[in-house]
């Protein structure tokens, strides 16, 4: 997909769909060659210009795209997200009529609500994130070939203000993110453990920034990460814990830890049939910080971000590990296993603590398909945000804000510690409780984590897969977290 800027007569532009806004004086100009033809349609189909409406017209060769596809914008402010679901509800209309070489119009009054920059940025990410699709598992028979937009031409007024860099930097998000969308969408046959060091070691392999280092069970036991390898006993696949390292210059060190569970079973804990279904999707943090050091490669911002992934499989087995258990994590606490489908938090235990104490980064930030609590509280569209730090808070919300994803704090009060209190070893992996499971689990990973490094858990169970397709993200991963973190490493290679 390729997207490029112009100033053209969109009625002299070779395209097979031209996209126009309703109601806006862009669209009356255009319409003048067609001799008002437009306007007559709009009026006599009763057109609403509410968000989601559109009507595709034929103009029978009186102008160069044989298509012209008028899209409504809502009557309130356009804000980024809902400019970002038109954008991607056009591409996905150019590819059902499989229109491969496009032109959006972009209005005027749109760059003085939102600014021109934010408008083709959000149009870039829109339609890549719209026109998304996971098909290679599907025979030919089944499915006809995908069909891709090949040019999406941008037109603009000439007197526009555009960076240059402002396509290629939302080009390489989204790409980051449809790239994380690939692993997640990936069974859990194909995306073992060793199946996410490989794609580290490839990443590295075509960067001069980035360097890997895939730490085996040996190397893991060695350094006292054992409750990586406790999660990992009851499977066949063998743990990898993944640390990639891009020196893009500067002071500051930014380290992202993920959960990379590539199937949670639930262990002897076992889950329901339903429960079950989409676990594929538990390493879905491992797979947003894999996307985010693509585009690293690609942008080579002037920060330092170190990734760390715990690998591993979560499987019942005569080697599993049981309720009851007790496993020591590399920051010498102890840990016992109450309930074996609380896996992510054990992992985690070991990655923060070895963020702590080997990495010691400016800024630390875990993202994990934590707990269904956390869905329950929040619902499928807003990651829980637990952060220890007011400064990272506000550049983590300014980060949500330019990215469109949603997340909201929830607290981490002190005495919730005591919830998690064990009566044989330093903590347990459950609280006696029940209740706010989302919070109970930051609590024991806050456990892990150096008190003076600023960080932030981001609790990505609900939005990491859609079970149904919405306009910026189909059924399936999502690539929840890519965007976000992305904006706020370059927030911070700013502020450096
Ligand atoms: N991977 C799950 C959390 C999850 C649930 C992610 C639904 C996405 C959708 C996690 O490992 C888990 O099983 N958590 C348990 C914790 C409980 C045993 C305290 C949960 O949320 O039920
Ligand atoms: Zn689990
Ligand atoms: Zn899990």
């Amino acid at each position: 997909m390729k997207f490029e800027i112009t100033s053209s007569d969109p009625n002299k532009l070779n395209v097979n769909l031209l996209a126009l806004f309703a109601g806006t004086p862009e669209l009356t100009k255009a319409d003048l060659v067609l001799g008002g033809l437009i306007g007559r349609i709009l009026k006599e189909e009763e057109f609403d210009n509410k968000i989601g409406s559109d009507l595709l017209i034929y103009p029978d060769y009186q102008i160069t795209p044989s298509k012209v596809l008028i899209s409504a914008y809502g009557d309130g402010k356009l804000t980024i997200v809902n400019w970002q679901k038109i954008c991607a509800a056009i591409g996905l209309r150019a590819s059902r009529v499989k229109a491969g070489k496009i032109a959006v119009m972009i209005p005027e009054k749109f760059s003085r609500d939102l600014g021109i920059n934010v408008l083709i940025s959000g149009l870039v990410t829109g339609i890549t994130l719209g026109t998304y699709t996971f098909n290679k598992h599907k025979s030919q028979k089944s499915n006809s070939p995908d069909f891709r937009l090949e040019k999406i031409s941008i037109i603009v007024d000439q007197k526009q203000a555009i960076a240059n860099e402002t396509i290629r930097v939302a080009q390489a998000f989204s790409d980051a993110t449809c790239f994380t969308r690939d692993l997640v969408n990936e069974p859990s046959n194909v995306t073992t453990p060793t199946y996410l060091a490989d794609i580290a070691n490839s990443i590295s392999h075509d960067s001069a920034n980035i360097t890997t280092e895939i730490l085996d069970i040996k190397q893991m036991h060695s350094l006292g990460m054992d409750a990586i390898l406790a999660v990992a006993k009851g499977s066949s696949e063998i743990p990898k814990f993944i640390r990639l390292d891009y020196r893009g210059g500067g002071k500051k060190t930014v380290c992202l830890a993920g959960k990379g569970i590539t199937f949670d079973s639930g262990g002897i804990s076992l889950k329901t049939q339903k429960g079950l279904e989409t676990m594929k999707m538990d390493m879905a943090g491992a797979a947003a910080i894999l996307g985010i050091f693509k585009a690293l490669a690609i942008l080579k911002p002037k920060i330092n971000v170190t990734g760390l992934i715990a690998a591993c499989e979560n499987m019942p087995s005569g080697s599993a590990i049981k309720p009851g258990d007790i496993v020591r994590s590399l920051n010498g606490k102890t840990i016992e296993i109450i309930n074996t489908d609380a896996e992510g938090r054990i992992v985690l235990a070991d990655t923060l603590a070895y963020a702590s104490s080997k990495i010691k980064p400016d800024v630390l930030i875990d993202l994990a398909t934590l707990t269904g609590a956390c869905v329950v509280a929040l619902g499928e569209e807003i990651s829980g945000l637990f952060v220890n730090n007011e400064k990272l808070k506000s550049q983590l919300i300014e980060s949500a804000k330019l990215s469109g994803e949603r997340i909201w704090q929830l607290p981490l009060p002190e005495d919730y510690l005591d919830l998690m209190k064990s009566k044989v070893a330093d903590i347990k992996n459950v609280s006696g409780t029940g209740h706010g499971g989302a919070i109970t689990a930051a609590i024991f990973l806050q456990e892990f984590v150096d008190k003076n490094i600023p960080w932030a858990h981001l609790d990505i169970a609900g939005p990491a897969f859609a079970e149904h397709d919405t306009p910026l993200t189909p059924y399936g991963g999502t690539g929840s977290g890519v965007r976000l973190l992305l904006h706020l490493i370059f927030l911070l290679a700013k502020n450096s």
